[in-house]
């Protein structure tokens, strides 16, 4: 199967600091472009007005992606206490600064409320204790499991309580002398479906009906994360094109329809992660190899192997396609190649079928740029699987915007 190279909804087309800086470097690296990141939270703003942002640091923990985020305004989940200490670096207030994470011990709870946190996301009664013991006085929001349908990464397990356990899990924490600040949910990683945000409101809207009706009135809603990246490609290599405006159109009315509905309007919250820097990260990459052989049935298949893949900077490549360019073979003739990393590991790779367009005259050692990897991406890489250590990073653009930061 040939496969195009590019998504037009990405930005890998034409002149940009991105690609220059691909260019320009010799060796492997990550480059993120941080007035890309720029605009895409601008972006996000204008769609979303009233929802503050809080970054999924998770996605992107790189002191400059977080600094610039900072200047512009954002907020930042965190998932831990080093994640909280490395956001306050930016400069944010505490405030700014949610402990997004249902699970953490106690000793971590103590950390969080030493550094100044006040705002912990919960599910369970047993974890609204220890934050009563350890944060006495804090805030915190119930994570509402959702089904995680539509998303290429379901959430759904691991997180969240039923919407029936909403009222007395948040009814603990007030008896606990907490405060019972808000909900939250997140309708699973890389979501597809606006329907998903249309099916969360309505679960938020039913929670925010019983507390009421208990006296607890949220102040705040957090609508997680979970809205895409644009750039990538489904397993086959087919664009995933996600159906943004509608996802943009729905969360507006859902939010709408939670002012009128909970005894004082909230404030709302979103803790994006993909959205905001997987199309503005990308990796420059060699080639390791172009082979052939024969599989066991007869068939002949062609494999490219880079110098990155799973465990070094790749980690979703068995769920989806990076797209690649390779500059040095922009008109091909192309040969269709099983694309995997470098490791002695068969995870590491594209699934088989979806094979890539590749040059048949690439040769090792010859420059991969892969697009839209900016989330996940470096914070997934192992320490050294296979002896592969980290990518180093490279940031381009990101001067302060005039008249100075939050
Ligand atoms: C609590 C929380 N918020 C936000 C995010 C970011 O999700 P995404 O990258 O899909 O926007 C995650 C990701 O795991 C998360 O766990």
């Amino acid at each position: 199967m040939s496969l195009p190279a590019q998504s037009v909804r990405s930005p890998a087309h034409g002149r940009s600091a991105l690609r220059d800086a691909l260019a320009a470097a010799a060796e492997d690296t990550v480059v993120y472009d941080l007035d890309g990141i720029g605009r895409q939270y601008s972006a996000l703003c204008s769609e979303l007005p009233g929802a503050l942002v809080r970054f999924a640091m998770k996605a992107c923990p790189v002191d400059e992606v977080l600094g610039h985020l900072a200047r512009l305004g954002s907020g930042f989940d965190a998932a831990s206490p080093q994640e909280i200490a490395q956001a306050l670096r930016t400069g944010v207030a505490p405030e700014l600064i949610h402990y997004g994470n249902t699970v953490k011990s106690d000793r971590d709870i103590v950390r969080a409320h030493r550094l100044g946190v006040r705002d912990f996301a919960t599910d369970s009664p047993q974890d609204v204790a220890a934050i009563a013991a350890h944060a006495p006085g804090a805030r915190v929001f119930c994570r509402i499991a959702t089904s995680g349908a539509g998303a290429l990464w379901g959430l759904s397990r691991k997180f969240g309580c039923a919407p029936e356990d909403v009222p007395s899990v948040l009814g603990a924490a007030r008896d606990a002398g907490l405060v019972p600040s808000g909900l939250s949910v997140h309708v699973g990683s890389q979501q597809m479906t606006a329907g998903a945000w249309a099916e969360a409101f309505d679960t938020l809207a039913a929670s925010l009906e019983a507390l009421n009706r208990r006296g607890i009135v949220p102040d705040r809603i957090n609508l997680g994360g979970g809205l895409p990246a644009l750039g990538v490609l489904d397993r086959r290599g087919r664009p995933l094109d996600p159906p943004l405006d509608g996802m943009f159109t729905v969360i507006r009315a859902g939010m709408e329809r939670l002012r009128g509905l909970n005894a004082a309007p909230p404030a709302f919250l979103i803790e994006p992660g993909r959205h905001l820097v997987a199309d503005h990260g990308a990796i420059r990459a060699h080639v390791a190899r172009l082979t052939s052989r024969h599989r066991l049935d007869g068939t002949r298949e062609d494999w490219l192997y880079l110098s990155c893949g799973k465990f070094n900077g790749l980690y979703e490549m068995d769920q989806l396609q990076y797209r690649l360019e390779f500059p040095t073979h922009p008109a091909g003739p192309f040969t269709d190649a099983v694309v995997a990393g470098p490791t002695c590991d068969s995870d590491d790779a594209y699934a088989p079928e979806g094979p890539v367009r590749v040059p048949r005259a690439i040769s090792s050692g010859e420059p991969v740029w892969v697009h839209s990897c900016g989330a996940y991406a470096a914070a997934y890489a192992t320490a050294g699987f296979n002896g592969f250590t980290p990518l180093p990073y490279t940031c381009v653009g990101g001067a302060a915007p005039v008249g100075g930061g939050a």
